[in-house]
């Protein structure tokens, strides 16, 4: 019996052992490990940079790394002895820790030697009363360790890109993301072998894209859209092979179309819209046979959009080509794009009558052909009209007219006449009418699922986001 006890008391603590182990065995070891204190004043100073004088760290937290944690600090043990790896400033949780509105980069932030990852989110709020800037010196002190550099949200950050970036060369992820940062781009970055992220979206940059990407092949996402960039692409753009996403979108870059995009076999997501791109389409883009969301719209490319041999593209779900100067009539291999969900060719140059085999699409939930010069009648089905509705686009092409059988329904597209001429369009009661009725298709098929088998990503969601409010504010007008 006593054996037996004794035997089930065993397994009872080993059972609670192996339990602790499990979860936290790491920190119970961990309490006890202690800090050094040069670690301990370099954090608490940095932090107190960040989030104001008041904040006595010694005082609220005198185990950061042990039993008072604090929120955004994470920490790691080196030879027994605790290290900070992770700082993260700015509003992610609820207890997080606030900047102050006068930020200030302590050089107590480059004692950190084992610091991985640093991010400032919506930190700097203000770039006229208390603007910062991002240090330049000293990042070479976290050269060996630094992997994460993120500046989010923060309207208050100013100044340039340091060109001593090009120092972490084991940096994987470069984020500068929507704050005020101005001049060029560093030509340094073409150091940062290991990157795998380089964001530099949402920002005031100038100047042209540095042509030093040669080494960057482990780069997956390439974002340097909304700034002021001017110039041609650089032709090392062709060396990102294993490159996922490229966003050059809302600059004023110019020049051609790189022939070195047939590289990019990986990419997925090409988004150069807004921008001043001329000389036509390139048959490289034919070569990117993983595209799924190809996007060059406003930008005075030119050229005929049958150069291309679009089939080649079997992966593509939104082709947007709108306001390009595009010539020539809708090419019929589009209609081999079995996932297209998304075709935007408002506003070329297009000639000729569209083809009805779009219609056979089984994933098409808006096509926009408004504002060329289509012909002819629309040979489109009274059921693709109506699945359609007003994600159909037809309008300003005065040479256009839909079938007269269509009339009795109520799935007329918008803006585009009868063939039969004496029917006015805009007369008050049927425009209403057609109103209404779209309405409720829109959001009748928001509602059903009809379309999911398709729809596989968050971009598409976006877009149709979009999509609809286009279609809710023209009807408001
Ligand atoms: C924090 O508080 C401790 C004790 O209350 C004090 O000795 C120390 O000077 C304070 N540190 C700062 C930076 O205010
Ligand atoms: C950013 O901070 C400002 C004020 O400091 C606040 O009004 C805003 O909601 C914050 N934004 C986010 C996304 O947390
Ligand atoms: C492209 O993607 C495939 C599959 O994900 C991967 O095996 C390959 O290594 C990638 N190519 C490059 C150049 O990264
Ligand atoms: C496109 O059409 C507009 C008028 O609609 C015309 O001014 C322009 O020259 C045409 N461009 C081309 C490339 O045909
Ligand atoms: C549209 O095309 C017709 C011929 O199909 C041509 O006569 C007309 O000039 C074109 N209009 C414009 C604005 O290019
Ligand atoms: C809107 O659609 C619903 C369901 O399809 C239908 O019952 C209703 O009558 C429609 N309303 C209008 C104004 O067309």
């Amino acid at each position: 019996m006593k054996r037996i006890k004794a035997i089930s008391h065993a397994i009872f603590v080993m059972f609670i052992f192996s339990l602790s182990a499990r979860s936290c065995g790491q920190e119970d070891l961990d309490i006890l490990a202690p800090m050094e204190k040069a670690e301990q004043e370099a954090l608490y100073s940095t932090i107190q940079g960040f989030v104001g004088d008041s904040w006595n760290g010694s005082d609220l937290y005198p185990d950061p790394c042990g039993w008072t944690p604090i929120q955004g600090v994470s920490c790691d043990l080196f030879d027994g002895f605790w290290y900070v790896t992770a700082l993260n400033i700015g509003p992610v949780h609820d207890n997080s820790l606030s900047c102050a509105q006068d930020l200030e980069f302590r050089q107590h932030l480059f004692e950190l030697k084992h610091l991985k990852s640093l991010s400032f989110f919506n930190c700097s709020q203000s770039q006229y009363m208390f603007p910062a800037t991002i240090p330049t010196g000293n990042w070479q002190k976290l050269a060996g360790s630094l992997e994460s550099l993120e500046f989010r949200s923060n309207p208050g950050l100013i100044g340039n890109i340091p060109s001593s970036f090009g120092v972490l060369k084991n940096l994987q992820s470069l984020v500068i993301l929507e704050n005020s940062v101005t001049g060029e781009i560093p030509s340094s970055i073409g150091n940062l072998i290991k990157l795998k992220k380089l964001v530099l979206a949402g920002n005031y940059l100038t100047g042209r894209i540095p042509d030093v990407f040669d080494g960057l092949n482990e780069l997956l996402i390439f974002d340097l859209s909304s700034n002021s960039l001017s110039g041609s692409l650089p032709l090392t753009l062709g060396s990102l092979t294993s490159a996922l996403k490229l966003d050059v979108s809302n600059n004023h870059l110019e020049g051609n179309l790189l022939n070195q995009f047939a590289n990019l076999k990986n990419l997925t997501l090409m988004d150069l819209r807004n921008n001043r791109f001329t000389g036509g389409l390139t048959l490289s883009l034919q070569e990117m046979s993983s595209l799924e969301e190809l996007v060059l719209s406003n930008n005075p490319l030119g050229g005929d959009v049958r150069f291309l041999k679009w089939e080649n593209l079997k992966n593509l779900a939104i082709l947007e080509l709108s306001n390009m100067g595009l010539t020539g009539e809708i090419p019929e291999s589009l209609s081999e794009l079995k996932r297209l969900r998304f075709l935007g060719l408002s506003d070329n140059n297009l000639t000729g009558n569209p083809s009805p085999k779009l219609e056979t699409l089984p994933c098409l939930n808006a096509l926009y052909l408004s504002g060329n010069n289509l012909t002819g009648e629309l040979s489109f089905s009274k059921d693709f009209f109506g699945k359609m509705g007003r994600r159909f686009g037809a309008w300003n092409n005065p040479n256009l007219c839909y079938q007269i059988g269509l009339m009795s329904s109520s799935h007329v597209p918008y803006g585009v006449k009868p063939c039969q001429k004496e029917v006015n369009l805009l007369e008050s009661d049927s425009k209403t009418e057609l109103i209404n009725g779209d309405m409720n298709e829109t959001f009748h098929f928001i509602a059903s699922k009809g379309f999911s088998s398709c729809a596989t990503n968050g971009f598409w969601w976006t877009f149709l986001e979009k999509i609809l409010m286009m279609g809710l504010f023209l009807s408001l007008i």
